[in-house]
């Protein structure tokens, strides 16, 4: 008999969310066009800054490289809480009481936000109120905890301390945030799209912004050879594709996670809870029909194109599934890729200091369903009112090098890492592959990427990337070439899967 691993293995790779819900069928941009803002970026929070942008009465159109809402936004486990692992300890070290005081309040503030839009659209999208947890199973992160239960309830968050969650094993304590939310993302975003629409807004997929020039207005080049003449731009392409001297390659990193929604004989009433400690599991619920329940289970992050074997960290959330709630089924499994600032901060803002009419939202570290409310009410308040309370905190030109030296120092060896070693890595010389199998190897005298597909098809790219020239290297478990620099990712033909490389691989055969 097959066990759930190799079951769960037959079934591709696919998102619970992308696969209950239609498909887009926007048009391309096929004309130059003006517009008071240009939005880059279909995802929530591209969608959530065009909807708040156009109630305040400007002129806003969407651009999309592929169909909205297909990206990150759908890779998620979709929790919309202002509990963000135990960041109120360190961000008080960090920003100060105020600033991290600020921090909480407008993220309390965005789940309010996104509860009211739903409300006044009347979008059916599975929203409801839940307590979100931040657990420990070990006696040594108890005191970080507790600390950071007391920092949060001081900054007047609704944080208790707990030790009896409905969960199948023990814990030794969590913080509790009260009244928090969960929801289907897709459901709510298509809607939200709808809305924008409906209120006058422009949506145009299939259409990849390539490069922004700025002087009195913006114009913003497409690959389809049309422009965009806006007097603001908002980047929220998940990685920048416009850095305007930022240094943003520089000053963020990206990580990989995986999901699974599984079947579950072991069913749990509520809540949504993530493990404080390494390997992280994160667990809710998705209600389905007749009071039936999938459980969202996610976690095994890890640095993107930094893994030989990805396929192994869905088979340790399959086993955590197992083992622990008696799984019976997998239905949908999918990754995401989540970019994180080297102080841990969003950027949310100006680009740069002397680039005022373009934005950037970007760098949410995994926390994208609440953090998008949070940039589209900075954002929108900078337009609207020419100031946000909380821009500071989050403003991208806020470069410091102390505060963000460790992180900076060990990112940027990395990647310096990478370019070396990619380029000296010895290959295996022989060309025979297994179908369905990736991997590096020497052709025609260069280094390449190949792979077979079931059909028998060979794919062979070059593998140095087209961001900076990293070694882009093979995971197994999507089926695409992931660069271990900034963590531009390629499908099997070298076609740009995400950011911040812009064209494709070379295809060597
Ligand atoms: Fe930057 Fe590949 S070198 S993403």
């Amino acid at each position: 008999m097959q066990n759930l691993i190799d079951k769960t293995f037959i079934k591709p790779v696919e998102s619970y969310w992308i696969a209950t819900t239609p498909t887009t069928n926007y048009p391309a941009l096929s004309e130059n066009i003006k517009t008071d803002i240009l939005i880059v970026g279909g995802g929530i929070t591209g969608l959530t800054n065009a909807y708040l942008l156009k109630k305040e009465g400007f002129d806003v159109v969407v651009i999309d490289s592929g169909r909205i809402t297909m990206s990150t936004s759908s890779h998620t486990t979709a929790k919309i809480t202002s509990l963000h692992d135990l960041k109120y300890s360190s961000l008080i070290k960090q920003i100060g009481t105020d600033g991290a005081k600020k921090y909480g309040e407008i993220n309390e503030t965005a789940i309010t936000m996104i509860e009211d839009v739903i409300k006044e659209n009347n979008i059916s999208c599975d929203f409801s109120r839940q307590p979100n947890y931040v657990y420990t199973r070990e006696d040594n992160y108890l005191q970080k905890i507790e600390d950071e239960v007391k920092n949060a309830e001081a900054l007047g968050l609704p944080a208790t301390f707990e030790t009896s969650l409905e969960l199948p094993y023990s814990v030794k304590g969590a913080v509790c945030f009260h009244n928090q939310a969960q929801f289907h993302p897709r459901k709510y975003l298509l809607e939200l799209a709808n809305a924008f629409v409906r209120n006058g807004g422009h949506i145009f997929e299939n259409t990849t912004a390539i490069d922004i020039h700025e002087d009195r207005e913006c114009k913003t080049s497409t690959r389809n050879g049309f422009s965009i003449l806006s007097a603001k731009v908002i980047i929220a392409s998940h990685f920048p594709f416009y850095d305007g001297g930022g240094f943003f390659s520089a000053r963020m990193y990206a990580e990989r996670s995986y999901s699974l929604a599984v079947k579950a004989n072991i069913k749990i009433s509520g809540g949504m809870y993530i493990s404080y400690e390494d390997p992280t599991r994160s667990i809710r619920t998705q209600p389905l029909e007749e009071d039936d329940q999938l459980l969202i289970i996610g976690g095994e992050h890890h640095k993107t194109g930094k893994d030989n074997d990805e396929k192994e960290h869905y088979k340790n959330l399959i086993k955590f599934a197992e083992d622990n709630f008696k799984a019976l089924e997998i239905p949908y499994r999918w990754s995401a890729q989540d970019y994180t600032a080297m102080n841990e901060i969003p950027f949310i803002g100006h680009i740069t200091a002397n680039k005022l009419n373009i934005f950037l939202a970007a760098a949410y570290q995994k926390w994208g369903m609440t953090t998008s409310a949070v940039s589209a009410m900075i954002i929108k308040d900078i337009l609207a009112k020419g100031k946000s309370e909380a821009e500071e905190i989050f403003k991208p030109s806020r470069f410091t090098p102390v505060d963000s030296a460790k992180n900076f120092i060990k990112e940027n060896l990395d990647v310096v890492e990478s370019l070396i070693a990619g380029k000296l890595d010895p290959l295996p010389e022989d060309i025979s592959l297994e179908p369905g199998e990736g991997r590096a190897l020497m052709y025609d005298g260069k280094k390449a990427g190949a792979y077979k597909d079931m059909e028998g098809n060979i794919f062979i790219v070059d593998t140095t990337c087209k961001h900076l020239g990293c070694e882009v290297r093979w995971n197994s478990a999507e089926k695409s070439w992931d660069c271990p620099c900034h963590a531009s990712r390629y499908s099997i033909d070298g076609t740009v899967l995400e950011g911040p490389a812009l064209k494709p691989l070379d295809r060597l055969f």
